[in-house]
């Protein structure tokens, strides 16, 4: 619950370490205080009583100390609110008030008929502060042409440093860090989904390591287009503006009697290094966001790398069986079941089975992976059509497009208006009667292209488009949830096109990058893991050499050892695989599920990046704990140096069950682990438990 104090106009939040302040002036301004440690009001109203700069005609007061800069007046920021009444732009905004409950600060602003509300909530347990803002219109339209969801605003510091995960699709989530200069730097996507070019995510320190010093993290819960904003202001302050929508040119048009609601932009403060702030995060997420954590996913097998569009009942029903044998427990139909689907022309939009490919329906293949013992899953694409269906030919102006223009037809496929009731009901009738017309468990919902000729002709205010395909995205998977509960989502977009805390909290899992190289795999799950948990990360063994991307040859343990790290599937054809390899896998499978709890609910450590030689990851929960090490190339007279690892306890002893050995806690933390690697691309796991 947050804390008033004696003033009644400051207000602090607190986690375990670290706390949030705010303050109202006397004259109504929101002003930021406090985002570190843990204070108490009593330091909050200390630090309310410094006195603000002078008032200068070229400097604002104002600026870099404000909680939500809104447009106008003293401010030379970046607006996180900027609105348009007829002819007049900006806000003026007035204090109304505050309440809080349920552990959640609501501060009240009023601009004549305009209600805003900063909302505020830290999450018991977490240090995560949650914020976001409504809108409530009780006067004429108003335009709203940006409304961020927050701006964070950094103490003073000598100099930071900006941490990124950016991208391309097959290599998502790469990990940057560079010096903060004086200007801004911006992120984001104007692509209509969270994008594979960057995560929305930035982390934000003036000298931390892996383990120690200060860290400020931020990641919005949003998967269409996002804009987060760091500046480093004239003054050295920083901040950080972030919310829905790439551009300030219109988001939505408010009506009176209608409301806005932001996504929510969270930010985390930890003194324990990028590694503490990342199992922070992860903490969050399992607890907060991600639904059902506390269940471990299953092993499963996809069939995309090993059938492509060329698929039929037999052929996966023969996979079905060999995934059994190997101890998978989930068997995923991937593209190729519907409609005309034989290769990447047509079909999208008809979600019925193909007669020629599955003539008695998914019911009878789902019977048969069901009585293999294993979880029966299918590939969708919802919010897309081809040009050439059933759907397209019947409802031609059911797609985003702008009358009299050429149009990007990327994979041959156009993006559905989600934005309009009726595609939405025509969804969830196909998709509720897709899942209560065979015994579905699982649905890998794939996005694969961007946005790019987002017209709706009919509309009035045609750009809200972008963020309601995004709400009728979330209120067709919420209401599909609600209705198969025994269904799991994974959220897929040509890979990681669109992972955020906002799809985590309506999907299951995510499908991390479609490049299954084991090694290439390493640097896009390290920067994935920055922000988000094993837990989510799927991650398969393919073939070697691998065809889709780079043509590397790895061995199956690399292969295997690479996606442990996530919730491990397997993605080859299997029924190439040779039956010593096939054996192999089923050893490696056995031994994940041995690992699984502790890589899916335990604390990460990240014990040394994938840079070269020897990488290595360690989870730790409970009594046990268990290392997967990779050593890229191996070069003579420079040995792999011990792995130190973490989170254990000095005084207790430590044994592999494998092996027997028996390691001192204050000798593993200390001078490490030495695990035998040899040559190029070889792996281990580790396990050590308590005794
Ligand atoms: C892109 C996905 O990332 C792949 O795994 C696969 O599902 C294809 N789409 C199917 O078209």
């Amino acid at each position: 619950m947050p804390d008033i104090a004696e003033d009644g106009r400051t207000w602090v939040l607190s986690g375990p370490a670290a706390s949030y302040a705010v303050h109202v002036t006397e004259g109504g301004e929101l002003l930021h205080l406090h985002w570190g440690p843990r204070i108490t009001p009593a330091d909050a109203v200390a630090l309310a009583a410094r006195p603000l700069p002078a008032c200068r005609p070229f400097e604002s007061p104002l600026d870099g100390r404000e909680e939500y800069p809104v447009e106008g007046g003293p401010r030379f920021v970046r607006p996180a609110l900027s609105l348009r009444t007829g002819t007049r732009r900006g806000t003026e905004w007035t204090y109304e008030g505050h309440e809080s409950g349920d552990g959640e600060l609501r501060l009240h602003f009023r601009d004549g008929g305009l209600a805003i509300t900063l909302h505020y909530r830290m999450r018991p347990s977490t240090d995560v502060v949650e914020r976001w803002v409504t809108l409530d219109n009780h006067g004429p339209a108003v335009e709203v042409l940006r409304a961020d969801s927050a701006t964070w605003t950094l103490p003073d510091r000598d100099s930071w440093r900006l941490s990124r995960l950016h991208g391309r699709w097959g290599a998502e989530s790469r990990l940057t860090r560079s010096e903060l200069t004086h200007g801004e730097e911006v992120i984001g996507s104007r692509r209509g989904h969270t994008s594979h070019q960057h995560l929305p995510w930035v982390a934000l320190d003036s000298g931390a390591g892996e383990e120690s010093g200060e860290v400020y993290g931020c990641a919005l819960g949003w998967s269409g287009s996002w804009r987060i904003a760091v500046a480093l202001l004239p003054d050295a302050r920083v901040q950080i503006t972030g919310g829905a929508g790439y551009d300030d040119s219109g988001l939505l048009l408010l009506g009176p009697g209608e409301s806005y609601t932001t996504p929510v932009f969270a930010g985390l403060w930890t003194d324990g290094g990028f590694g503490g702030a990342s199992r922070a995060w992860h903490a969050y997420q399992r607890a907060y966001v991600i639904p059902d954590a506390g269940r471990d996913r299953p092993v499963l097998f996809n069939s995309w790398e090993a059938t492509g569009f060329d698929i039929s009942e037999r052929q996966q029903r023969a996979l079905a069986e060999r995934a059994a044998a190997l101890g998978v427990e989930l068997f995923v139909v991937d593209d190729g079941w519907f409609g005309a689907r034989t290769g990447d022309g047509a079909g999208l939009g008809d979600w019925t089975p193909n007669p020629d490919r599955f003539p008695d329906g998914l019911a009878p293949l789902a019977a048969h992976v069901h009585a293999l013992g294993m979880q029966f899953g299918i590939w969708v694409e919802p919010e897309m059509v081809n040009p050439d269906s059933d759907l397209y030919r019947a409802h031609p102006d059911w797609v985003q497009y702008q009358p009299g223009r050429k149009r990007t037809e990327f994979r041959n496929q156009l993006v559905l208006n989600l934005a309009r009731e009726d595609v939405r009901q025509y969804l969830w009738e196909q998709l509720d009667g897709l899942l209560s017309s065979a015994p579905v468990d699982y649905v890998k919902w794939d996005f694969n292209r961007c946005f790019t000729d987002a017209g709706w002709p009919q509309d009035p205010y045609p750009q809200r488009l972008w963020v309601d395909h995004v709400r009728g995205l979330y209120a067709l998977l919420d209401r599909l949830r609600a209705a198969h509960p025994q269904v799991a989502f994974e959220s897929c977009s040509g890979g990681g096109g669109r992972i955020d805390l906002g799809v985590l909290g309506r999907t299951d899992q995510v499908w991390t990058s479609d490049n299954t190289d084991p090694l290439d795999r390493l640097a896009i799950q390290y920067g994935f893991s920055q922000i988000h948990p094993a837990r989510v990360m799927a991650a398969w063994v393919t073939d070697s050499p691998n065809a889709m991307f780079n043509h590397r040859t790895s061995s199956l343990k690399f292969r295997f050892v690479s996606a442990m790290a996530g919730v491990l599937g397997v993605g080859g054809d299997l029924t190439r695989w040779s039956e010593e390899g096939l054996a192999q896998a089923r050893d490696w499978v056995a031994l994940y599920k041995q690992i699984r709890p502790l890589v899916q609910r335990g604390d990460l450590y990240r014990l040394r990046p994938p840079q070269g030689g020897l990488s290595a990851v360690q989870y730790v929960l409970g009594d046990e704990t268990v290392v997967l090490a990779w050593l890229q190339a191996q070069r003579f007279g420079e040995p792999a140096p011990a792995l130190r690892l973490r989170g254990l306890n000095p005084t207790e002893t430590y044994e592999c069950p494998e092996t027997g050995e028996v390691h001192r806690g204050a000798v593993l933390l200390h001078h490490g682990l030495r695990v035998d690697l040899r040559g190029d691309l070889d792996a281990a796991v580790v396990r050590l438990k308590r005794k």
